[in-house]
């Protein structure tokens, strides 16, 4: 697809048993939640990964040693309400001080637009880098929506996280925000006519909190 980014992809064993378990529609509420869990951690390390370290003194019981240590601030956490709030005790077992933003929006199912309703941040998004739980990258409106938002409200490095991507949603993203990062589990095949990612897992939101 024309001017779709490459996301990194975790293709970590662990990871892709995990989607399996979210893949299969007769999987449990709390199933589902707990294997949302353990993608979120690999998802978080994965998103993470090029975080700068220094070095810094430490001394051990032993001995004086220049050890690494994160050289900048904890990136901020936006979950894109409400299927991101699936991802974010994940992300914050591995960064217990982030910041978390919110950014609340639902996909008018007509003309499957981004509604905004909420949205929340720190007021110093220009030292940190901030990374959009997603879930599913499906259409790309909701994640692009949510990048808009941040660059105005002072966020310079932005990233998106999310389980499944859409080959159309990379594209939109990518066309909207080319400095934007994605890191997912898997990329799918597309979206069908009512903008749900194919094979996919169904409505993240609600096989997670039980509506719909
Ligand atoms: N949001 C979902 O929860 N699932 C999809 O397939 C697309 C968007």
């Amino acid at each position: 697809m024309p001017g779709a980014m490459t996301p990194r992809l975790i293709d970590h064993p662990l990871a892709q048993d995990a989607l399996t378990t979210l893949r299969r529609a007769g999987t449990p509420r709390e199933a589902f939640r707990a294997a949302l869990h353990r993608i979120a951690l690999l998802l978080a390390a994965g998103a993470t990964e090029r975080l700068h370290l220094a070095a810094a003194p430490v001394v051990t019981p032993l001995e004086g040693v220049d050890a690494p240590v994160l050289a900048g601030p904890l990136p901020c956490l936006v979950p894109v309400l409400r299927a991101g709030l699936g991802l974010l005790d994940g992300f914050l077992a591995l960064m217990p001080a982030a910041p978390v933003a919110h950014f609340g929006a639902y996909r008018d199912h007509a003309t499957l637009a981004t509604v905004e309703y909420s949205f929340a941040a720190p007021t110093d998004l220009a030292l940190r880098a901030a990374i959009v739980l997603d879930p599913m990258l499906a259409t790309g409106n909701t994640a692009a929506a949510a990048c808009t938002r941040l660059k105005a409200a002072g966020a310079r490095d932005l990233a998106v996280a999310c389980v499944l991507a859409a080959p159309e949603g990379l594209a939109r993203l990518a066309a909207a925000h080319p400095d934007v990062t994605v890191t997912a589990i898997a990329v799918d095949r597309g979206l069908d006519e009512r903008g749900y990612i194919r094979p996919g897992l169904g409505d993240a939101g609600d096989r997670l909190f039980g509506t719909g």
